[in-house]
């Protein structure tokens, strides 16, 4: 079947690994990548694909009504994939109206555009919104989310996102638009933005500068491999049932102190040190404000209805990131020196 799938947000970390595989295994579909490159948007992340017939990128912003109504006409999309986001709970402390703009107000643009244009012919047309697990707020010692935790964000990111969840929940009830939304834990992985815990982690390591730990480190994430969510996201995209919601998680709770110690000792290994030389570098900071305890996801929905499961475990993901780090040091660098910015100017402008 020919589709177009208009997919938000291709150039970040998790976008470009759904881009990549979707181009990859379907030919035949027209994969649209709309990204407004942000600081966080980066199109190297997808040189390796850039050039095959079934991609098109288009640099814009999903806050602009116009913008995403006109290209919604150019390519009668049949589909969204949605992952434009600002992602960064830290950056959501800082300055939360970017995060209501984009992922409130973005979000309640594409839905608007996907009912226009689909004009209550829903057949064989989807919008799925890609969640986060943050959404349900901060677990004690015990228990798990699941699909039917109630709603309880905490930062302004979690916030943001929750709103657009309700949202596009909404638009399924209210006007009956072929919603699907899958909510994750956190991922990991390579082309990840090293504001994050682990790439940063990884670059302070190697560049023998501290590691910062907020608090003490006894918060707990659920990690999944990023390329294990990109295969949940297809599936959920070919099989999740409408008005839906799918929790992926992989099953791999770490407290941050742990998960860094352990990060330590494969680097260690890696970059010939003595045992223990790398957890020298850990620094334990101010806490973040209203830091969330303890995420963890129950994924035994789409396990048992979708037939997904977690491809690598935490050990063989982790060594595979750091690798990815260590081999592609110059994509670390083209962040740090701000040269990435200039990709799409080189690639898409000049030419
Ligand atoms: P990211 O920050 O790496 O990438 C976000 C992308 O969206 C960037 O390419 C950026 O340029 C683009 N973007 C931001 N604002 C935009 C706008 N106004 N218009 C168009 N494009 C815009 O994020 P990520 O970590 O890849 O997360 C992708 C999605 O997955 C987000 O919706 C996030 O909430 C969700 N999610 C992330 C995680 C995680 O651990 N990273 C876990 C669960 C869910
Ligand atoms: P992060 O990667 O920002 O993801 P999220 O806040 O969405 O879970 O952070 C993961 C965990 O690591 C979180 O508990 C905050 C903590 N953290 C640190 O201890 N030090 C750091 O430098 C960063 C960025 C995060």
């Amino acid at each position: 079947m020919h589709k177009t799938i208009l997919v938000t947000g291709g150039a970040g970390f998790i976008g470009s690994h759904v881009v990549r595989l979707f181009v990859n295994k379907y030919p035949e579909y027209k994969i649209v990548n709309l990204d407004a490159l942000t600081y966080a948007g980066n199109l190297e992340n997808l040189s390796d694909i850039s050039s095959k017939p079934n991609y098109i990128f288009e640099k814009g912003d999903i806050t602009d009504t116009d913008f995403v109504n006109k290209l919604f006409e150019r390519y009668s999309f049949d589909s969204v994939i949605h992952l434009a986001a600002e992602s960064h709970v830290d950056r959501s402390i800082v300055n939360p109206g970017a995060f209501i703009s984009t992922n409130i107000l973005g979000t309640v643009n594409l839905l608007n555009a996907a009912r226009h244009f689909w004009n209550d012919d829903f057949k064989d047309k989807r919008f799925y919104h890609i969640s986060t697990d943050e959404v349900y707020g901060s677990l004690g010692e015990e228990g798990f989310f699941t699909e039917t935790t109630a709603y309880d964000p905490r930062s302004p990111y979690s916030a943001s996102k929750a709103s657009s969840d309700h949202l596009v929940r909404a638009y399924f009830h209210t006007y009956k638009l072929p919603v699907v939304i899958s909510n994750c834990s956190n991922n990991y992985g390579p082309n990840q933005f090293p504001e994050k815990l682990i790439p940063l982690a990884i670059n302070n390591i190697k560049n023998n500068k501290p590691v910062p730990i907020y608090g003490k480190g006894e918060n707990v994430r659920d990690w999944l491999y990023v390329i294990d969510h990109a295969d949940a996201i297809d599936l959920v995209f070919r099989k999740g049932k409408t008005g839906e919601t799918y929790n992926i998680g992989g099953n791999n709770e770490w407290k941050n102190i742990d998960l860094i110690r352990k990060l330590c000792e494969i680097a260690d290994r890696k970059l010939r040190r003595k045992k223990g030389a790398s957890a020298e570098l850990i620094i334990f900071v101010k806490d973040r404000a209203g830091h969330d305890l303890r995420y963890a996801i129950d994924s035994s929905k789409i396990q048992n209805e979708l037939g997904w499961k977690p491809s690598v475990t935490f050990e063989e993901g982790l060594e595979k990131t750091i690798d990815w780090y260590l081999q592609n040091e110059n994509w670390m660098a083209g962040i740090l020196d701000g040269s990435y910015e200039k990709y799409y100017e080189e690639q898409y402008v000049k030419r």
